[in-house]
């Protein structure tokens, strides 16, 4: 029997990185997953599935739209009369743009998807698991959102808001049954980073990047992937409004030298 054996799942931004390695290792476990993003790489996400033998279906839909929320919500109703678990995991980096050169228009768009999306996800799920008396919801913030340095600001504030919204809903959801919690990714080889990652190739600096935490490299997404499974499995039954760092260490010290004491 696998983790999610039977159950009716939905993961967004599965299309690359964390939300593919998901995709992947959540129906290796027997879920029956609803596979989203706005990009077509959540096709070959779900070929990748299908290869493998689980079962999955891609829909190509933006996460940060309530109306496409509520339609990739009722899919997953329509192909397996339920929703056990649902992984808002889309996000965008909005980059590293000056503080003073910053403008609305970019906060707007990097909150509307990386926390509005998760809140139309939390949202439309509720209604569903709170009727069934069951259910489990992750979402993705980061280290970003729990301290700063780790990204530009509308990513670190979306990101604390996602921990935010994780916190103030798992008491909204109180005798409800439904767990929340949030993963906060450290540093992690995927799309998002691959700019990161591409320039340090090219400088020769490669054996850096991670250094700062304690086991001296950078994460892979089948790492958060695991993380995400035990979130959405019962495994984790009495792990509730938590926002639970997977970054090698990161976050676990103030700044040091680097020189073990
Ligand atoms: N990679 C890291 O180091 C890191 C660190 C902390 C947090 N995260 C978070 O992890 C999550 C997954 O990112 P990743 O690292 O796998 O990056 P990624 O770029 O490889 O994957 C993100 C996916 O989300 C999709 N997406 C973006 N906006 C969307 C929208 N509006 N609707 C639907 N899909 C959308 C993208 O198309 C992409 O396929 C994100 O929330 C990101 O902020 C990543």
């Amino acid at each position: 029997m696998g983790r999610l054996e039977g159950k009716s799942v939905i993961i967004t931004g599965a299309g690359s990185g964390i939300g593919r390695a998901a995709s992947l290792l959540f129906t290796r476990e027997g879920a029956r997953l609803i596979a989203v993003d706005r990009t077509d790489g959540v096709k070959e996400t779900v070929e990748m599935v299908k290869q493998a033998g689980g079962t999955a279906e891609a829909v190509m839909a933006d996460a940060g739209s309530e109306a496409d929320v509520i339609g990739f919500i009722r899919k997953a109703v329509s192909a397996h009369g339920k929703l056990d678990a649902i992984w808002a995991n889309a996000g965008v980096s909005g980059g590293l743009v000056p503080l003073a050169e910053q403008t609305p228009e970019h906060w707007q768009e990097v909150l509307r998807v990386n926390l509005i999306g998760p809140f139309l996800a939390v949202k439309h799920s509720i209604p569903l698991m709170t009727a069934q008396g069951h259910g489990a919801i992750v979402c993705t913030a980061s280290v970003a959102g729990l301290k700063s340095g780790a990204s530009g600001h509308p990513y670190a504030a979306s990101k604390a808001g996602v921990i935010s919204l994780v916190q103030t809903t798992a008491y909204s959801l109180s005798g409800t049954g439904v767990r929340i919690n949030a993963v906060c990714p450290g540093l992690i080889e995927t799309g998002m980073t691959k700019p990161t990652f591409d320039r340090a190739k090219q400088r020769g600096t490669e054996s850096k990047i991670g250094q700062l935490n304690p086991l001296k490299r950078a994460g892979q997404p089948h790492e958060l992937a695991a993380m995400g499974l035990f979130l959405a499995s019962d495994d984790a039954s009495y792990v509730n409004g938590q926002a639970i760092p997977v970054d090698g260490g990161l976050t676990a010290s103030m700044p040091y030298t680097g020189k073990p004491i």
